[in-house]
């Protein structure tokens, strides 16, 4: 976690509650002038108080930690939503099917967003016996290279984990329409529709 908690967050969730710093304290058992100096930065709530404020501002202690607030409506009507996360330091991979808030290596990541193959990340799909045949056509160097290919559709993904000392390539068998991912540690993540 590279935040504890900011009195913006506290006051925006506040503010989106529809509540006064009374009604805030009352609840917490504190005096609004405490809650007024946490949202102009003159302090900070005191650990214990954490869990009965997220309660009271409608989030979980992590979105309120992190200053965000998720809210994923539906996530199991469409996997084609999915997001992918990826740490820069340990090139860990994380699929979620809605936004999430991951963190990894002490850092919290972003979801990516996939660009459509372009020149430089071309790949080709080619139809063998009952599966596709895959190939990036991009270098597999220590330093650059794909470290993923996974098929999305709407029900299931498949996830090929490739090594820099391998080829870009696969075999997935690809049922259905969905999109498929690849990821470059340099260039990032992307994506062509099947
Ligand atoms: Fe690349």
């Amino acid at each position: 976690m590279n935040s504890y908690v900011t009195g913006t967050t506290i006051k925006q969730l506040r503010e989106k509650q529809n509540m006064t710093q009374e009604v805030l304290g009352e609840k917490l058992g504190i005096s609004s002038k405490t809650v007024s100096k946490w949202e102009t930065g003159k302090g900070l709530p005191d650990i214990s108080l954490l869990q009965p404020l997220a309660q009271a501002l409608g989030i979980s202690v992590i979105e309120l930690m992190n200053g965000e607030h998720i809210i994923n409506k539906n996530i199991s009507a469409n996997m084609l939503r999915s997001k992918f996360y990826v740490c820069p330091i340990c090139g860990n991979a994380i699929h979620a099917l809605g936004n999430a808030l991951v963190s990894c290596c002490g850092i919290t990541l972003p979801a990516l967003e996939a660009e459509e193959a372009e020149d430089g990340h071309a790949i080709t799909v080619e139809p063998v016996e009952d599966e596709h045949f895959i190939t990036i056509h991009h270098p597999m160097t220590k330093t650059h290279f794909i470290s993923f290919v996974a098929f999305v559709t709407d029900q299931r993904i498949q996830l090929v984990k490739l090594y820099p000392e391998g080829e870009a390539q696969t075999r997935l068998q690809l049922r259905g329409r969905g999109y498929l991912y690849y990821f470059c540690n340099q260039h990032g993540l992307f994506r062509k529709k099947v």
